[in-house]
């Protein structure tokens, strides 16, 4: 009896001592340096606003087949059609009156956010080159580095009435291969750039952002709001008036992760995210040591385990919710309003959704 209890008590000492020098070994050789977040505790999202639902399940497929991985939506001046950026370096060009889907212009790599020009230009965060300046026969390069770093994740971009451009760059860290690594090492990597096409100059307005994603101007243009996606916040930028300059919570605490946002006609807001917020996510938040097991496995994690149902959530200028529709699928990017029409699209789809809203 007792020489069981003995090899029992050696055996447990033996295993406790190996998990201890594999996890020192994990801790020791991993690429990343987790810094400790504490978030606000998730909004309510069993009732309410952001209660489960499956109203993007309702949408119609345009363009089946042709569209791979739309990321981000710009319409056009005329409103006739839409650009996008999708997965094979194409922008596809989507026409509204027949579903005609135009494979508009090559410009290879991974375009991400996408804005029309002054011009009429199409201006392109690409992932590797940097910010694009794109039209129906030439792609030209205006900007790959900022305030002395390269753009690394170049993401979002929107542009003003008189031409200027806002852009994020969600990490000066690491380059898109690394992506697990800047997500998990919640550090604030992301910055908000502002390029002036006359000067040809670009100017960091905002540094130290968490992944600085989609950027969207107001109506009016007197300020920008900018997401930061894995901390489930969205913040105003002052751009005019007495508080120029200033940032400001729009809205903090999301029910999921926010990539692009754009602004409609009649100045509300309408986010993509990626997914829900998860007890999941919520304990890799906590736990940092937990991160570096989820960077080990990165290769092999499916995203269905972290990310769980796509959304488009609609905001007033406030940043108050006024809508929220949710889909099955996770990696919702994006969209834009058009009447009574919502265009949007994920990184997993392989079509324009058009929902008709009521
Ligand atoms: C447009 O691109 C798609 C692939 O994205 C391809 O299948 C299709 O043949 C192209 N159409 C034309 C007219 O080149
Ligand atoms: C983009 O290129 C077009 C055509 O070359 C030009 O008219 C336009 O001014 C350019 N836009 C920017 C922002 O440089």
């Amino acid at each position: 009896m007792a020489e069981a209890q003995v090899k029992n008590a050696a055996l447990l000492a033996v295993l406790c001592l190996a998990s201890a020098a594999s996890w020192n070994y994990l801790v020791r050789t991993s690429q990343i340096d987790p810094a400790p977040i504490s978030l606000l505790p998730s909004p309510p999202m069993r009732d309410g606003i952001y209660a489960p639902n499956e109203k993007l399940e309702k949408a119609e497929k345009i363009g089946l087949g042709l569209v791979h991985g739309p990321e981000d939506f710009a319409l056009d001046r005329e409103k006739k059609s839409l650009f996008t950026g999708c997965e094979d370096g194409w922008i596809k060009r989507v026409w509204f009156d027949e579903g005609r889907v135009e494979n508009w212009t090559f410009v290879g790599g991974r375009p991400l956010g996408v804005a029309v020009g002054k011009n009429e230009e199409l201006i392109v965060c690409e992932l590797r080159r940097g910010l694009l300046n794109v039209t129906k026969d030439n792609v030209e390069v205006l900007c790959n580095e900022a305030g002395g770093s390269k753009l690394k994740m170049p993401d979002g971009v929107d542009v003003s009435k008189d031409g200027v451009i806002y852009f994020t760059d969600a990490s000066y860290k690491y380059s898109p291969a690394k992506f697990e690594l800047e997500v998990f090492e919640y550090r604030p990597h992301g910055r908000l750039i502002k390029f002036d096409p006359t000067t040809k100059t670009a100017t960091v307005l905002l540094k130290d952002l968490y992944f600085s994603n989609g950027v969207a101007l107001s109506a009016q243009e007197d300020f920008l709001v900018f997401c930061e996606t894995f901390i489930f916040r969205c913040r105003k930028y002052w751009l005019k008036g007495e508080k120029s300059g200033k940032i400001e919570t729009f809205l903090e605490n999301l029910p999921g992760f926010p990539d692009n946002v754009r602004v409609d006609a009649e100045g509300t807001f309408w986010i993509g995210l990626l997914g829900r917020r998860t007890l999941l996510w919520d304990l890799t938040v906590k736990y940092p040591a937990f991160r570096h097991v989820l960077v080990r496995m990165w290769s092999i994690i499916n995203p269905y385990v972290l990310f769980k149902k796509g959304a488009i959530l609609n905001l007033n200028e406030n940043g108050e919710p006024i809508a929220f529709f949710e889909s099955k699928r996770p990696l919702i990017t994006g969209g834009v309003r058009l009447g009574n029409h919502l265009y949007f699209g994920g990184i997993l789809d392989h079509s324009l959704n058009s929902l008709e809203l009521p």
